[in-house]
């Protein structure tokens, strides 16, 4: 089977084949949109469906050309179909109907976010059901994973995701977009006990988030250390950076920590903590985690980093599971700009919430 992936629905425009039998990842191209969206400080989206448009075409005949095969050779035609910026989503969708119309094969809409919760099984061929963290730009959950298609939410954020911490976190400090990855390399050279940030909803019970009041206090810290003497200088920022980190960390261990209890006592055969998304790429969360399942004798899996941030191969893996079980989707499926793995999860409560 090969399954030609696509994924459109941020800022990454990316198409890969992927195969059932090894090596699994036949032809793989992405293009950031990063500069494209330096200036303004963050994603835009209008410019970011252009783009889409612009290059996917060529993107998905490198693909196709580093697998070596041609249209013809292709199982299914798998592509995001949501949650996510919907011209960029749009834009992936129509390509895919098009090339499944022409070609006569199924047609998959893939939820982004199942993309990220199964490339455990493409790296790992982790087994159902597994414990996920799935970290990201627009999202911060903990789900059990029972199944393609099957999935149960423990917690959610309240307020802004994960990685939104990071990236505002980051345009505080001056460190630009997109922030993650900035934060990271910031605070090496930073001391995490510098500054004495909160660890909102550490210690309360069940699995939900909140990062808003994060964001608040290292504006205040921000605000203190510049009064009067114009800009941050490096070592604040490198200290505010791994003190942000840290407490992050902090935030999210403490949540897995109470999923990881309800997972075993819930699930006795599940045996592995998955982490997943663009802030999974972070060494120290990584670290964190595994030093957390193996306290709970978990095998803890996490994706190499650039397949945490997104890419088509996830698409494409998790389109080829679907199409496996016989879930594949008409020429009429209708881009979804949300859409829940758990939909019968109730909805987060909390100010601001978004999730
Ligand atoms: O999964 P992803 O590529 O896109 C979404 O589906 O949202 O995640 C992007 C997010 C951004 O917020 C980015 O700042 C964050 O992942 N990220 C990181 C790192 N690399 C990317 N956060 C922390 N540390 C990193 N190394
Ligand atoms: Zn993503």
């Amino acid at each position: 089977m090969l399954v030609l992936g696509i994924e459109t629905s941020c800022d990454e425009t990316a198409a890969a084949v992927v195969a059932d039998e090894h090596p699994r990842i036949r032809g793989h191209r992405l293009l950031s949109q990063v500069k494209e969206h330096r200036p303004y400080g963050g994603i835009v989206p209008e410019i970011a469906a252009r783009s889409h448009l612009e290059h996917l075409d060529g993107l998905i005949a490198g693909a196709m050309a580093d697998a070596g095969i041609g249209f013809g050779d292709l199982s299914a035609v798998a592509a995001t179909g949501g949650p996510g910026l919907i011209g960029g989503v749009i834009v992936g969708v129509m390509e895919g109907k098009a090339i499944a119309f022409a070609r006569d094969i199924p047609f998959i809409a893939v939820n982004h976010l199942e993309g990220h919760a199964l490339t455990a099984r493409l790296v790992a061929d982790t087994e159902f059901p597994y414990l996920l963290l799935l970290v990201s730009g627009g999202h911060c959950q903990l789900l059990i994973v029972e199944g393609v298609g099957r999935y149960r939410r423990l917690g959610t954020t309240i307020d802004d995701a994960v990685g939104e911490a990071f990236d505002k976190g980051a345009k505080l400090l001056g460190l630009g977009y997109p922030g993650g990855p900035a934060i990271e390399a910031a605070a090496r050279a930073g001391d995490a006990a510098c500054f004495a940030l909160p660890r909102p909803m550490r210690g309360r019970e069940g699995c939900d988030f909140s990062f808003s009041g994060l964001k608040t206090a290292l504006s205040r810290e921000v605000a203190l250390r510049t009064r009067g003497a114009g800009g941050l200088t490096a070592q604040d920022q490198a200290d505010l950076a791994a003190s942000l980190q840290a407490a992050i960390a902090d935030c999210l261990i403490d949540r897995t920590a109470n999923a990881i209890e309800i997972f075993q006592s819930r699930y006795p055969a599940g045996r592995a903590l998955v982490a997943a998304g663009g802030v999974a790429a972070n060494t120290m969360l990584r670290m964190r985690l595994a030093e957390l399942a193996a306290e709970d004798e978990l095998e803890f899996v996490v994706p190499p980093a650039a397949l945490c941030t997104d890419n088509g191969a996830m698409i494409g893996w998790a389109g080829l599971e679907r199409l496996k079980a016989g879930l594949i989707d008409g020429l009429d499926f209708a881009p979804r700009p949300r859409w829940p793995l758990d939909p019968t999860a109730p909805r987060a409560i909390g100010a601001g919430v978004k999730a």
